[in-house]
């Protein structure tokens, strides 16, 4: 038997949201799963192209294709939850999601996995248990989240390890343009930055600005959301990562039709939230930064993807 599951793009944190806040975006991995009927082929885990053949191992050589895999560590949490052990897996990936971009491409791949292990087991797990999972693997159910229920979704996880969550209600003109570089910012690396303990007038700081956010997204108050979109708890400890960062972030504050810049996740890709805003000039102000650093820039607008993870039939 065999199961695919297409799981979108997250940006997590929009600025005080700190392992917090997710929005799934059209931007998409495709899992498949299947359980080989021969027994000692062991693990097998492969990239694919879009149009299905394995990609060289070569351009994907810091992937584990063993064990260590995430996917293969979610699945196996799955199994050994309901007292199995996962035997003969072949795990395909189709990635769409650029990797170590701060789009989410690990927690698609790890709920991908663990939604089509899931149907092979016949369903044991509901939604509450995956997404717990997912957290462990993770360590963060800001992603996951949202790639699991779509939408814009407020995560936490509680002292108890629960996992409280609820979809918020994005107001559906406001765009979302991704601006994507073209270098890589491991999440390891990205959070290795962070200090383990901030001064209390900025954790603060970030509670009311994300109080304003929500608000502001419940009641689409423009003029609110503009002073929420502000965080002292990651982003100015990233900017040394970025280059450019700043520089971008304080380019768009100025102008009309901009409700704010941040980092995607934990970076590199600038996630600008407009609306009725020329989106070429988000383009040229971006490129005006970035090319003569000799980066390149990738610049999607997009909508937000109402809908989570999905099995394909
Ligand atoms: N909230 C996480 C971080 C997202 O900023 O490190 C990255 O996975």
């Amino acid at each position: 038997m065999k199961v695919s599951v297409k799981v979108p793009a997250t940006s997590a944190n929009i600025g005080p949201g700190f392992d917090c806040l997710g929005m799934a975006l059209p931007i998409y991995n495709t899992i498949t799963i299947e359980e080989t009927v021969l027994p000692g082929t062991g693990i097998e885990i492969n990239m694919m192209s879009e149009d299905e053949n394995v990609i060289d191992e070569m351009s994907f050589d810091d992937i584990p294709r063993d064990e260590n895999n995430i996917v293969y560590k979610a699945v196996e949490m799955l199994y050994n939850s309901i007292g199995q052990e996962p035997s003969e897996l072949k795990i395909n990936i189709q990635s769409q999601i650029p990797i170590t971009r701060g789009l989410g491409s690990s927690a698609a791949v790890v709920v991908g996995g663990l939604i089509a292990a899931n149907k092979l087991l016949g369903s044991p797990a509901d939604e509450t248990a995956l997404l717990s999972i997912a957290t462990e693997v993770e360590g963060h159910p800001d992603n996951v989240a949202p790639a699991i229920l779509g939408g814009f979704v407020l995560s936490s996880q509680e002292d108890d390890g629960s996992i409280v969550y609820r979809k918020l209600n994005w107001p559906e003109e406001w765009d979302i343009t991704v601006c994507i570089p073209d270098f890589e910012l491991s999440t390891n690396i990205a959070r290795s930055v962070l200090p383990q303990d901030v001064p209390m007038q900025d954790a603060v700081y970030n509670a009311k600005h994300l109080a304003m956010l929500v608000q502001a997204v419940n009641t689409k108050d423009e003029k609110l959301m503009k002073v929420a979109l502000q965080d002292k708890l990651h982003q100015p400890y990233r900017e040394k990562l970025v280059p450019g960062m700043k520089e971008i972030m304080e380019a768009f504050k100025h102008e009309d039709g901009v409700l704010g810049c941040v980092l995607s996740g934990a970076g590199p890709t600038m996630l600008v939230i407009s609306h009725k805003y020329d989106l070429d000039k988000i383009k040229s102000i971006v490129k005006d930064i970035w090319e003569p650093q000799s980066i390149k820039v990738d610049v999607k607008t997009l909508k937000i993807e109402p809908k989570g993870a999905e099995i394909l039939e």
